[in-house]
């Protein structure tokens, strides 16, 4: 059984953070995130765009059912040559590929650029959310380090070929196209900063100026535009599915044998907590933690692309689905807590989570203060169950760790109130709070409020957790998570990266 010692278990938090801290020092692998200011100066975006094409379907995707069904069954891939996608991309990724003229190779070979496709897939977008970084960019931008923000002095000329695809295409609907800026725009450079990213300060010009003229791709069109074309991604107009489509002449080589699966792709969804209606209730919660075990708490971004992302899962289901460090998490759940289930006529059900993230108002997952199985129920989970968590990440000062309670909280909410209702009435009791650093697995109890943290540094950050449940099982045991909403606040939707 987990004990419960709150002042205890405390004090050992804080130990463990230093101690933490210090051997992360030791053993840092990566160069500090440099804080650059940019010299004053102009850049002009030259709109440089054309539509070169439209797909041809197989003959017999006829509807927008066909077209729904075979989006279910599309690989996303990424860094791939076109042979590469040719081998894992399905019929829809083909029509795309079919397109491509057979200059676009040669020229990116004779630039000294390679060909690169990545082909998104989102199988189930919801009105509002984006299906990539929202914000006005360019494509094929030169970082000079991981950390850097985009050169574009440096940025080689190159051609991109993008085209999307959703279930909306036979009755003509938009779930999201990207828009491209009609016309030139020279934009004034401001400092650069941790909080003033390029792309976010260029965005927020062009969205805070005068009216611009744009236009927006349709469904199954092909565009061919350079690194100073200007466009960005618009919010789902409508609950959808969706196939992004893009071939770039590329500065970098091509990751793995040729290219990646992608596990999972990412969304951005605006957060908007709100207030509580009428109190009928309240309620009191007691966090309890404990620490379980500390392992190191970084780890490579390498290691990170193996993972795959699961919820509501049996342990059959991380054994056989599983990457190699869910699998091995798994083993270093205590026997106590299975033991504590099977008292209380519970499963144990496990869940991970990989994202990668920027600090510019990421969250890696629902921010709301929560109890329970997960911030994403919509009702308040008054009978929280254990639970297990633990998160690691690409860099040693943490990604994006988890924030315990370390006092009770009262609420007052009402019987239809969610996590997102009594947020902001949690905030502003200004409770005093645990970080729980990667690395560490704790214990926690049922009303032990936490949530994710807005991302600190550029970095991939994993979760894994064990929780009690009387949820039914999946059919397959378990759920692969082919989609990871990004939560992002109202004001930090634009933010760049
Ligand atoms: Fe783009």
């Amino acid at each position: 059984m987990i004990c419960l010692l709150s002042i205890g278990l405390i004090v050992t938090i804080f130990t463990i953070i230093h101690t933490t801290m210090a051997s992360r020092r030791r053993t840092s692998r990566e160069a500090p995130p440099s804080r650059e200011v940019t010299p004053e100066k102009v850049y002009y975006f030259e709109p440089n765009f054309e539509r070169i094409g439209v797909i041809g379907l197989p003959e017999d995707i006829r509807t927008d059912e066909d077209l729904t069904e075979a989006l279910m069954l599309e690989n996303s891939i990424y860094s791939a040559t076109p042979e590469f996608a040719r081998k894992h991309g399905g019929r829809l990724a083909h029509a795309f590929l079919d397109q491509i003229p057979d200059w676009y190779v040669e020229e990116a070979i004779a630039k000294g650029l390679l060909p690169n496709i990545d082909v998104r897939v989102h199988r189930n977008l919801q009105p509002g959310d984006f299906p990539a970084y929202p914000g006005w960019h360019c494509d094929g931008e030169l970082r000079e380090t991981y950390f850097s923000q985009p050169d574009l002095d440096r940025t080689p000329v190159s051609r991109h070929v993008t085209g999307v695809l959703s279930n909306q295409y036979f009755r003509h609907g938009v779930v999201t196209n990207p828009e491209f800026l009609v016309n030139p725009y020279a934009f004034q450079t401001k400092p650069q900063s941790s909080e003033h990213m390029l792309w976010g300060m260029i965005d927020e010009e062009l969205r805070t100026g005068q009216p611009k003229e744009t236009t927006v791709m349709r469904d199954g069109e092909l565009m061919m535009f350079d690194s100073r074309s200007l466009h960005r991604v618009m919010p789902a107009q409508i609950q959808g599915a969706r196939l992004f489509f893009r071939l770039s002449q590329w500065h970098k080589p091509n990751l793995g044998d040729g290219g990646l699966l992608a596990k999972q792709d990412q969304l951005y969804r605006i957060w908007r907590p709100r207030e509580v209606g009428t109190e009928t209730q309240r309620a009191r919660f007691e966090p309890s933690v404990t620490v379980i075990e500390r392992r190191e708490g970084v780890i490579s971004i390498a290691d990170l692309e193996k993972e795959y992302a699961f919820e509501n899962a049996s342990a059959d289901f991380v054994e056989t689905h599983g990457g190699p460090l869910a699998k091995e998490l798994l083993s270093r759940v205590p026997s106590s807590f299975y033991e504590e289930a099977r008292r209380k006529n519970l499963d144990v059900r496990f869940a991970v989570s990989v994202y990668r993230l920027y600090p510019t108002g990421d969250h890696p997952g629902n921010p709301s203060w929560h109890c329970g199985e997960d911030s994403e129920s919509n009702t308040l989970v008054q009978d929280g169950k254990p639970g297990i968590i633990l998160t690691l990440s690409s860099h040693e000062t943490g990604v994006s760790p988890i924030l315990f309670a370390r006092q009770p909280v009262e609420l007052g909410y009402n019987d239809h109130a969610t996590w997102n209702d009594v947020h902001a009435q949690i905030e502003r009791q200004n409770i005093a709070t645990s970080e729980v650093p990667d690395g560490t697995m704790v214990g926690y109890e049922p009303g032990t409020l936490h949530k994710v943290q807005e991302t600190r540094m550029r970095g991939w950050r994993f979760c894994f957790q064990a929780v009690m449940s009387n949820k039914p099982l999946p059919k397959n045991g378990g759920l692969l998570v082919r989609e990871a909403p990004v939560y992002k606040k109202e004001d930090k939707i634009y933010s760049g990266w």
